[in-house]
């Protein structure tokens, strides 16, 4: 079997997977023509959301940056989609240990494919409103021995999950993870929703992934017991002095009381 043939095998080409259509809206390469396909009604109802979806994913950069300038040197990530297009173990310094995870059982089989035999990084499966299936499965004390001061990622998923799974993560985090820990999180302020918003939600439902839009009053609330450290939650447009890149036009078009994004501690 060609090693083509193998990925296709491992990532399943015969149905379009949201892991890959998100590679395929970041401009990645890990993605196949049936992915391609199912994401034309989308760009065609919504051509700004390659950009939000960029947006995210830079904010995951940028915090792994930030968060390794302040010496971390694990990071434990939840719903990762797939390991490319700027993800932790791409952005962070040789050495640091990523484990990544996901619900999806096609991305978890192509991100381990992608990744390979580096030392450094695991890629396994996990909903992440039960997060203690990872933290108990042998895989953290593999990686990371019995350092619990650790960098956890969030990001991207909050909308995709209901109240109380996140109220649960949160608290399961907060009582496994040391002190100086730091979870860094981004979600969509549903105030505000437009039509534009609506039909991607939709969209999405079809791919079987619905939407679970909140408030930021409600989701500061599901964060606790975790503090939220300066300058609190704020838009991914000023977090990362993105006005230049994601345009005027694009959020007008969007519009549903922004993203924002939030480092949290322990
Ligand atoms: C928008 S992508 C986010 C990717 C990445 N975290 C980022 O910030 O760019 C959302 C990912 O969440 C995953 N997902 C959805 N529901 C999940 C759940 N309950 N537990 C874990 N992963 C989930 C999807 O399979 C998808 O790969």
């Amino acid at each position: 079997m060609s090693p083509e043939d193998k990925v296709r095998n491992i990532a399943d080409a015969s149905k379009p997977n949201a892991g890959r259509i998100y590679d395929y809206f970041l401009g990645g390469n890990h993605n196949f023509e049936i992915d391609r396909q199912a994401a034309q009604p989308v760009l065609q109802a919504s051509p700004f959301l390659p950009s939000l979806l960029k947006m995210i994913r830079w904010f995951l950069g940028e915090a792994t940056r930030r968060l390794c300038e302040e010496r971390y040197t694990k990071f434990l990530d939840f719903a990762s989609g797939l390991p490319t297009v700027d993800h932790i173990h791409q952005v962070a310094p040789k050495g640091t240990k990523v484990i990544y995870s996901d619900i999806d059982p096609v991305t978890v089989a192509y991100a381990n494919d992608i990744i390979g035999n580096n030392p450094n990084v695991r890629y396994v499966h996990c909903d992440a409103g039960k997060p203690e299936d990872l933290l108990n499965s042998g895989v953290i004390e593999e990686l990371f021995g019995k350092d619990r001061k650790i960098a956890i990622g969030f990001n991207g998923i909050a909308w995709f999950l209901p109240d109380e799974p996140i109220d649960h993560y949160m608290d399961v985090m907060y009582e496994w993870a040391e002190k100086g820990s730091k979870l860094f999180t981004c979600d969509a302020n549903s105030t505000g929703l437009s039509e534009n918003a609506k039909t991607i939600m939709n969209q999405y439902a079809k791919f079987g992934q619905p939407f679970y839009p909140r408030t930021m009053e409600k989701l500061q609330e599901l964060v606790k017991p975790w503090s939220v450290t300066e300058p609190g939650f704020m838009h991914l447009e000023k977090w990362m002095d993105m006005e230049n890149i994601v345009t005027q036009e694009t959020q007008d078009a969007w519009s549903w009381g922004g993203i924002y994004g939030v480092f949290l501690t322990k």
